[in-house]
């Protein structure tokens, strides 16, 4: 059994922020999961999981692998406190606060305006010779979906708010890159700052409306972590679906044959959505902490080591999914993990696929969308996507 020490020996260097990795890691997930799927990543010091049992089964278990990085030492700053850094049972009252904040959401009528709204940005950008799908649809449209869903209006966007996100976003590769750590903290108390003052002053409806109705007596209390995984649940609401819908546009695109397909209804967009999550998720790594001594595929993980898996790569794991490096638009089934799994899962799955399927609908009646120019990827290794993708809807 190799421990972590005797591992180093034969550690084939993998960085995530290599431009060509960052164009398309896929490779060199396929290198790892072939030959080294329990790999010691020495310099970020992580075991690095790319099959999908193993993924699975980590992600399940938080009692042996832990989201709460306090528990083998590791300090949480207060403003990284949130639903997605506790562990059950102290996680608990949020996560069902939460999901019965969810629950309460009326989603035929969010998906009727959504839809709307899509019809008619939509129409605008129509009427310019070429716009970037990425700013101008995908980002404007998930950040009116989450604040309509929350229950408050789009915050003020420009450079200032970019530039937050961009450091929120890169913050998350601070394992790779130490100096994005300040940056990202300093983004999130910007985020903390609109947060509280929806919470002070809270709307009628959306989920801030039932969370404030519904906060004495959940045993949530009404304090920093109740703000930090607000500002969680805000983030998280706009910057991963609009990365994903960049993903899946791109992809539809310029799979030979794909977009047709969907178009003509052979592949249904429900299945197809699905594969597209699959083939191009955002979110391509989860880290954990491993609380207790334990064995993966034959290597022995101590405590206080840290486990980063990758879902980008499980999520083309030939042992789960046939032709994985293929984009199967009618693929059934399809357990990819995407949304993450057990009990830090994706809060917000449902209202992302209603997402995805406004979007996609309103462009697939659209079928002049082309793209005009090179795509540029975004330098982020955990949130995959793209900063700009120039398309046109000219005739
Ligand atoms: C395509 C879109 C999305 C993808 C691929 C995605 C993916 C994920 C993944 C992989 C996790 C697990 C994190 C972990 O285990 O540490 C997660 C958690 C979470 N997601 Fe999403 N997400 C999406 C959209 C959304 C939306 C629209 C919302 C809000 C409405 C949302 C809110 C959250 C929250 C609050 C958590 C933390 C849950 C917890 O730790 O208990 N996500 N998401």
């Amino acid at each position: 059994m190799t421990t972590s020490l005797e591992a180093e020996e034969t550690d084939p260097w993998f960085n995530p922020l290599d431009p060509s990795v960052l164009a398309d890691p896929y490779p060199v997930y396929r290198r790892l999961r072939e030959n080294h799927p329990v790999y010691w990543h020495s310099r970020i010091e992580s075991w690095i999981l790319t099959r999908h049992t193993d993924c699975v089964n980590i992600l399940r278990d938080t009692d042996l692998f832990s989201a709460d990085f306090r528990r083998i030492g590791i300090p949480t700053p207060p403003t990284l406190l949130s639903l997605q850094t506790l562990d059950p049972p102290d996680q608990t009252p949020l996560r069902h606060l939460a999901l019965d904040a969810v629950r309460a959401q009326d989603m035929d009528a969010l998906r009727a305006e959504l839809a709307d709204y899509a019809d008619v940005l939509l129409d605008e950008l129509g009427e310019r010779e070429s716009f970037d799908f990425i700013r101008d649809f995908a980002d404007a449209f998930t950040l009116k979906t989450i604040t309509r869903f929350l229950g408050t209006e789009p915050p003020t966007t420009g450079e200032s708010f970019d530039q937050y996100n961009n450091d929120l976003d890169h913050s998350m590769d601070a394992q790779l890159d130490p100096d994005a750590t300040e940056p990202g903290l300093r983004a999130r108390e910007h985020f903390n700052s609109l947060v509280r003052s929806w919470l002070a002053d809270p709307p009628g409806g959306g989920v801030l409306g039932y969370v404030a109705e519904h906060l004495d007596g959940s045993g949530v209390a009404n304090d920093d972590v109740l703000v930090n995984s607000t500002r969680a649940f805000f983030h998280a609401g706009f910057e991963v679906p609009s990365r994903f819908i960049g993903n899946a546009v791109k992809a539809l695109l310029t799979t030979p044959g794909a977009w047709e397909s969907v178009a003509g209804g052979q592949a249904p967009l429900d299945t197809a959505i699905e594969e597209l999550l699959r083939y191009v998720g955002p979110v391509q790594a989860l880290a954990r902490a491993c609380t207790t001594d334990t064995e993966v595929g034959g290597h022995k993980i101590r405590a206080g080591e840290v486990v980063t898996t990758l879902l980008g790569a499980a999520n083309r794991d030939p042992l789960q999914f046939a032709d994985p490096e293929t984009l199967r638009l009618d693929r059934k089934p399809n357990p990819h993990i995407s949304f993450g799994r057990g009990s830090h899962s994706c809060l917000g799955l449902n209202l992302a696929r209603i997402e995805a399927r406004v979007a996609l609908s309103a462009l697939l009646r659209r079928p002049q969308l082309r793209i005009t120019g090179a795509p540029v990827v975004r330098p982020n290794g955990t949130l995959r996507g793209l900063s700009e993708l120039p398309v046109t809807l000219a005739r």
